[in-house]
């Protein structure tokens, strides 16, 4: 139907009779020459149409926005004084001789040719026309070279893609499982896969030495900007392999793709202890953009006379930590009150701060809501630990640990984004050494990963004291995100029955849930290992995202729902009466 894209007409073209489809960008009547810009994938062309020609001319006349033509003309360079330089085709326009009406379009819901702030709801309830917007055209091209650059980087290092169920049984990965109901086995359900896991392992016990897939994973789970009930993969896995191996081959591949589409080169990747980024960043996927760090003090709090900060600095749960923002005594008491409210959100009881205006007079140099309550010895202490200059800012955090670490983690970055901290634009990392277990609410222990990561101790020092055992996981983050994560396996049997019973799951549960796996591990399994990147992460950070909502196509609101299609929906009596299914209702509450 046509010769060329409309975005890639060029002065190459000047001269030559061409024919393009597209829409209908913007249409522009110059006192009797008509103007269409039309638009396809690759950009924009314009196209003018005299009046010369009256049925050709007539035509042009008569389409609106978003109607679908193909034309054909030729291509001249545009007069002078009228060239635009921003635009790929700026240096030519068509002039039509031909305009064949395909589509017509009623006026779309928002308009495409300029910007307009749209809600989002209305944007995903038409978002065939929200993607025919250039950014969003973008952003989608790009996922596309991503996913091609994966490929790329994982088959030359040898990685074979294997396609693993959908329906299936559950995979513990922390969230809810969407499930779904079996018709030819009364009352049983699938469950949709939160993560290929079990099925890679078995891969690798089955010979295929290294596998990828890019991967559906489904996670019933809270949403926030970087998470989506339905999300993609690179998963990957490998046999006879350590941790240097998986890390410095899924390493390669970040590195290529961050070449290949943005021409950005990183160097070899820092390597950091769990523990240590809680302590310095308070969260395990520190954002090292960001020049501040916390810093530990409970050794000086203890003998205060503040029982905010000394009941918690002698408590072995607890933890008064400092951040320090250089400069930051020019913040209003309106930014502080602010930040005060923001660190509520995790759970802070409140934000204490010293400015300090003079830090030669510990007496009066020190401006802030609770220094009366710290002795000097104390005051000169702090300073030095920090190394606090006149004109800065310290903010204190004193609670549980997990309190503190999220609280002033978080204010952390809220500082960096704020006031525009950001020392680079890239800043990736390992995190390693992760403990094996954390504690619940409830105070029974859960894997920090999956139960299926291989500690870095014997069973015997695991089962002895499990709350100290590090496991062989490690965690790519980007910038503040977590790009992927994954382990050494276990491959021994005895070492997966001892994990299973520090978690409490007991031989019946566990041949029920994971027989299938015990059972493999008993017939000859590698030692392997391998990571799950989070494509959309992956595809939000390279394209400047501000939510992994704008990275795929057709994703599901913040209630897990799809407004255009109307997804979740009811369905028809009998086929719920072909899976054995009743419902009930939530009794709704009367008004
Ligand atoms: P994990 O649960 O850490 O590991 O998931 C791997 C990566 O997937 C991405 N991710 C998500 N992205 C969008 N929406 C979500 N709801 C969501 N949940 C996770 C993150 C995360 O780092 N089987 C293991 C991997 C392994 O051990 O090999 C797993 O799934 O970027
Ligand atoms: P209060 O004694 O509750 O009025 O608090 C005095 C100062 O300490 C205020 O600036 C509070 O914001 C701050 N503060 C209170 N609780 C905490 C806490 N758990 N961690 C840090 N600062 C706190």
């Amino acid at each position: 139907m046509r010769t060329h894209y409309c975005g890639e007409l060029t002065s190459a073209q000047v001269e030559e009779t061409v024919t393009f489809c597209g829409w209908v960008h913007r249409r522009r009547d110059h006192g009797g020459v008509i103007f269409l810009d039309v638009r396809d994938r690759e950009g924009l062309v314009q196209v003018v149409f005299d009046p010369d020609v009256e049925d050709v001319f007539n035509t042009a006349d008569r389409v609106r926005s978003e109607y679908v033509v193909r034309i054909t003309g030729r291509v001249r360079p545009r007069p002078e004084g009228t060239v635009n330089p921003n635009m790929r085709t700026g240096e030519i326009e068509v002039l039509g001789k031909e305009i064949e009406v395909l589509s017509a379009s009623q006026t779309p819901a928002f308009p495409l040719d300029n910007y307009s702030p749209v809600g989002e709801d209305v944007r995903l309830k038409y978002r065939y026309l929200d993607l025919r917007r250039t950014e969003m055209q973008e952003k989608l091209i790009l996922r596309s070279k991503i996913t091609s650059s994966v490929r790329k980087h994982l088959e030359a290092q040898g990685f074979l893609d294997i396609e693993t169920p959908i329906l299936t049984r559950a995979t513990p990965e922390g969230a809810r499982d969407y499930l779904v109901p079996s018709r030819t086995h009364a009352g049983e359900f699938f469950a949709l896969p939160q993560s290929p896991q079990l099925f890679k392992q078995l891969l690798m016990v089955s010979g295929f030495d290294r596998y990828y897939q890019i991967a559906k994973c489904f996670r019933d789970e809270d949403l926030r900007a970087d998470r989506q009930p339905e999300f993609t993969q690179i998963d990957m896995e490998a046999s006879f392999v350590n941790e240097e191996d998986i890390m410095g081959m899924t390493e390669t591949m970040i590195r290529g793709i961050f070449k290949d589409t943005l021409g950005v080169e990183f160097g070899e990747f820092q390597h950091m202890p769990f523990s240590e980024a809680m302590e310095k960043y308070g969260s395990d996927k520190p954002d090292l953009r960001i020049p501040l760090e916390l810093v530990s003090v409970d050794d000086l709090m203890g003998e205060v006379e503040f029982k905010v900060f000394s009941g918690p600095a002698k408590d072995d749960d607890g933890r008064v930590a400092t951040l320090l923002l250089p400069k930051g005594s020019e913040l209003t008491r309106k930014q502080i009150d602010d930040y005060t409210k923001f660190v509520g959100i995790y759970g802070a009881k409140g934000l204490a701060y010293i400015k300090v205006n003079d830090k030669s007079d510990l007496e009066n140099g020190l401006q802030s809501p609770i220094v009366k309550f710290l002795p000097v010895e104390v005051r000169q202490a702090l300073l030095e630990r920090l190394d606090a200059n006149d004109g800065d800012l310290i903010f204190f955090g004193a609670d549980k640990a997990n309190i503190v670490n999220d609280a002033l983690g978080a204010l952390r970055c809220k500082l960096g984004a704020d006031l525009d901290l950001y020392t680079q634009e890239w800043a990736p990392l390992w995190v390693v050494d992760f403990p094996m277990f954390e504690k619940t609410k409830e105070g029974h222990l859960t894997a920090l990963h999956h139960p299926f990561t291989a500690p870095s101790c014997s069973p015997e020092a695991l089962k002895a004291a499990p709350e100290k055992a590090l496991s062989r996981a490690y965690d790519m983050v980007l910038n503040g995100v977590e790009l992927g994560g994954g382990s050494i396996r276990i491959h021994d049997p005895a070492m997966q029955q001892t994990v299973f019973e520090v978690l409490n799951i007991d031989e019946a549960e566990q041949q029920e849930k994971f027989g299938f796996l015990l059972d493999a591990l008993k017939f000859g399994a590698p030692p392997h290992g391998g990571l799950a990147f989070g494509l959309d992460r992956l595809v939000m950070l390279i394209t400047g995202a501000e939510s992994i909502r704008e990275v795929i196509a057709f994703p599901k609101t913040q209630t897990a729902a799809c407004v255009m299609t109307d997804a979740p929906g009811e369905v028809a009596p009998e086929q719920l009466r072909d899976l054995h299914i009743r419902v009930r209702k939530p009794v709704t509450e009367e008004k």
